[in-house]
């Protein structure tokens, strides 16, 4: 299988193992998540799943959703009520206590409020994902506030980043979150506590959010994670 067809085969056989008529659904970006959208606009469409209340993370999953024909709230809709019962998603990076970097489509700020809101939260990756430690391969992003683009730079520096500014492609200048802000991507040259700096890196005053994923602090985060192998078999752990 191409990677293609192995996102498709993970994110389709994620849906089919754990998402139930009646949920409150977290549904994530990228290019492994949209074929799990679409499995879920399926299931709807053929009357095998009803009653789905779809949370989506970004402008992409909402336009996906909308195209399938999949009911959207948000976590303040009154039937949502700030809680989700299962998000799927899909990862930059996943290390082997199934921690994992997000944020390569730049929607980890409603990726992570979504996470930390539901009681399940799976991950669907192809294989490719898997990294012993987080962070040195893959550049983390950061979701900054623009107006304090350098002091932050400067503050991650500090910490032993290297940081770059995310360029856009076709727009000149910065990459634009959904919610107004920039990205910075962040790099280590050695292995970096991805707890103690999912809560550090949110103290610097102008980040926004992080992109790993660890359940630091008081949030339980135990993801079942959907790996696809090129070989067409899907394995979870
Ligand atoms: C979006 O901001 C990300 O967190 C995605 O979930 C992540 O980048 C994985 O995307 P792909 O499945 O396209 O690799």
């Amino acid at each position: 299988m191409n990677q293609n067809e192995t996102k498709e085969l993970v994110g389709r056989t994620a849906v089919d193992a754990l998402v139930k008529s009646g949920m409150k659904l977290g549904l994530g970006t990228g290019s492994t998540a949209l074929p799990a959208i679409r499995r879920v606009g399926e299931l709807l469409a053929e009357g095998r799943l009803t009653n789905i209340f779809a949370v989506p993370t970004s402008f992409q999953t909402v336009i996906e959703c909308e195209n399938r024909g999949i009911p959207l709230f948000t976590l303040n809709s009154k039937e949502i009520g700030g809680k989700l019962d299962l998000t799927i998603d899909g990862a930059d990076e996943v290390d082997p206590q199934n921690r994992c970097v997000k944020g390569g489509g730049g929607a980890l700020l409603l990726e992570k409020i979504a996470a930390y809101a539901s009681s399940s939260y799976a991950l669907v990756v192809d294989e490719s994902k898997l990294a012993e430690n987080l962070g040195l391969s893959f550049a983390v992003p950061i979701e900054v506030v623009s107006e304090a683009r350098i002091p932050v730079t400067m503050a991650l520096e500090k910490l032993g980043a290297e940081v770059k500014l995310r360029e856009a492609l076709r727009k000149a200048g910065p990459v634009v979150t959904d919610h107004g802000n920039i990205i910075l991507d962040i790099r280590f040259t050695s292995p970096v506590d991805p707890v103690a700096f999912e809560k550090e890196l949110n103290l610097i005053p102008g980040v926004v959010e992080n992109g790993f994923f660890t359940g630091a602090s008081k949030y339980p985060f135990k993801p079942r994670v959907f790996i696809g192998h090129s070989g067409g078999t899907v394995e979870t752990r």
